[in-house]
């Protein structure tokens, strides 16, 4: 899926004092490409993903997803919206502890109306890609953080969308633990072409990805490509 953005701003307000986190942000999102969004914190990265993904609202501006005006659609229809067509990595994971890996990444499906066998057969076959086979009645407690987070990738690719939203994702892990978590985000991104948007303030997360955004104090900086060939 391709994201037009155009011209976002969000202020927050504190009391007395208002914080512009995005100014005027306006860029696009290729089909099927890797897009980092890189800057220290506080510069907004996690603001414009939100924004981005109906998480949160921007004060002006657009978020056009596949020709849809995402913050036009009234809030029933952006939940359903995002329940279909989006895909979310977080930082810290996000699983409920107690439900184990399968009924977590079920839950995506149960929600979307996927009947329980499909809802079954669809998550082990999407665990045993993530290469958690063998782990599919595991609680979150009962595993490591990289673990953890393929479950959550499972979780986020089970029903197909056409973008992944993913904030910091690596941000909780070992070095070598987040080049696992970044190769298989790049072999799904072969395999399946879907859009990842990836935001860090890891520099080396932006190796693995084909174009750049920095941004700095609610602005973009600079837009870079990677050399690598798709
Ligand atoms: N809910 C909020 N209320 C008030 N200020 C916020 C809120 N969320 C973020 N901010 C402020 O907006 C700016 C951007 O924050 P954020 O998008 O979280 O940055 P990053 O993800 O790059 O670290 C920061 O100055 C932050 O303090
Ligand atoms: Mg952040």
């Amino acid at each position: 899926m391709e994201i037009n953005v155009n011209k976002l701003t969000k202020d927050y307000c504190n009391g007395e004092v208002r914080i512009r986190a995005l100014n005027e942000v306006s860029f696009d999102v290729k089909h099927g490409e890797i897009l980092s969004i890189f800057g220290p914190s506080g510069c907004g990265k996690s603001t414009l993903l939100n924004c981005l993904s109906g998480i949160d609202t921007p004060n002006s501006g657009k978020v056009i997803i596949d020709g849809v005006d995402l913050h036009s659609l009234s809030d029933n229809d952006k939940t359903r919206f995002r329940a279909k067509n989006l895909g979310f990595i977080f930082q810290f994971y996000n699983l409920i502890p107690v439900l184990n890996a399968v009924e977590n990444v079920e839950l995506v499906l149960q929600i979307l109306r996927v009947s329980e066998k499909e809802a079954r057969e669809k998550s082990i076959e999407i665990l045993k890609i993530v290469g958690l086979g063998e782990k599919i009645n595991s609680y979150p407690s009962q595993l490591s953080g990289g673990e953890r987070q393929r479950v959550s990738i499972a979780r986020a690719l089970v029903h197909n969308p056409g973008i992944i939203f993913a904030d910091e994702p690596t941000g909780a892990l070992d070095t070598e633990t987040s080049i696992e978590i970044l190769n298989l985000i790049k072999k799904l991104n072969s395999t399946y072409n879907q859009s990842f948007i990836i935001v860090t303030h890891d520099k080396k997360i932006t190796g693995y990805s084909d174009r750049i955004i920095k941004m700095d104090s609610g602005k973009i900086v600079s837009f870079e490509e990677n050399g690598e060939e798709k």
